[in-house]
């Protein structure tokens, strides 16, 4: 295994890339890495020539209520992690590094795509996601990018925002890990106590039977889930929707064909989102 470069500063990661084979590949996280990140990094090393991992906990994207004081840092371990797959570099940054001047007054806006589902729970956040990840691939000069479908929203807003701003990178999707169970591993995971992480095995469920009621139409989907969430009162459903996964509008009555079936519940202090995308209608 070759040695793992860690990065701190900007020159220091401009060194480390100036050294790496093309083509580049990026995987871009807050840290608390997971077997969902190893896969990224996995996936990318299949790719590209070399792999640079980024670790930043991205303040911009965090609400005032929200967890970013709590957020699990474990960056040793998280070094030791992407060593093991394969990466090449890790760029690991402090606040200051990516916005010497304080917070940026000039940011990507995520548009009308970023205001429903998450974004409507969570005003600004993909305004914060799209404004970093557009940092970070200028600053990585990465030719390719991996993110996660776990995050579906997100990957759809990176590609509209590279298509759209003509960012010539080309943006891999990595399907969803989970555990046996089925719940999708998140670093949020770790916030779960043994009673809440029980709970939160309802979001895959529920995932699970909308999936399979998919022949028989949206609103049979829609009940399937919705039927397995009610079951569950501890979990407490913030949104559930079926939607088209280029607009994200909700899909019609008589809509078949493929579907992004999206939800984000409460469970204990923790908001966990999942999704599945599905096919909905009988085939041929
Ligand atoms: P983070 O939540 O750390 O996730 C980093 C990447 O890992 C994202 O692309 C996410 O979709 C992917 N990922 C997370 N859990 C996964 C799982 N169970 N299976 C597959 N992929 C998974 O998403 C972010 O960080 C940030 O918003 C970021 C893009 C880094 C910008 O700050």
């Amino acid at each position: 295994m070759t040695q793992l470069v860690v990065a701190r500063t900007r020159a220091e990661l401009a060194a480390a890339r100036d050294a790496l084979p093309g083509p580049v590949a990026v995987v871009m996280t807050m840290g608390a890495l997971h077997a969902g990140h190893a896969e990224l990094v996995r996936r990318a090393r299949e790719r590209a020539a070399s792999v640079l991992v980024t670790v930043f906990l991205n303040p911009l994207q965090f609400g005032p209520g929200e967890d970013l004081a709590r957020y699990p840092r474990t960056l040793d371990a998280d070094l030791e992690l992407a060593a093991g797959c394969g990466a090449d570099v890790v760029f690991a940054p402090g606040p200051d590094v990516v916005y010497p001047d304080g917070d940026p007054l000039v940011r990507i806006s995520a548009g009308p795509l970023g205001q429903v589902l998450e974004g409507a729970s969570r005003p600004g956040h993909f305004d914060g996601v799209l404004t970093v990840v557009t940092k970070l691939l200028h600053l990585t000069r990465a030719d390719l990018a991996f993110f996660g479908q776990k995050d579906a929203q997100q990957l759809l807003l990176v590609r509209r925002t590279v298509r759209d701003l003509d960012l010539g990178v080309e943006v891999v999707a990595v399907p969803t890990v989970r555990e046996e169970d089925g719940l999708a591993l998140s670093s949020r995971n770790r916030y779960l106590t043994p009673f809440d992480r029980e709970v939160a095995l309802v979001l895959g469920r529920a995932l699970r039977a909308g999936e399979a009621a998919a022949p028989e139409g949206p609103s049979a989907v829609r009940r399937a889930a919705r039927d397995v969430l009610v079951r569950e009162p501890a979990a407490r459903v913030d949104y559930l929707a079926l939607v088209d996964p280029a607009t994200l509008a909700d899909v019609p009555e008589h809509h078949r064909g493929e579907a992004l079936l999206a939800l984000a519940a409460r469970v204990g202090s923790t908001r966990l989102i999942d999704n599945v995308p599905l096919v909905v209608g009988r085939p041929g």
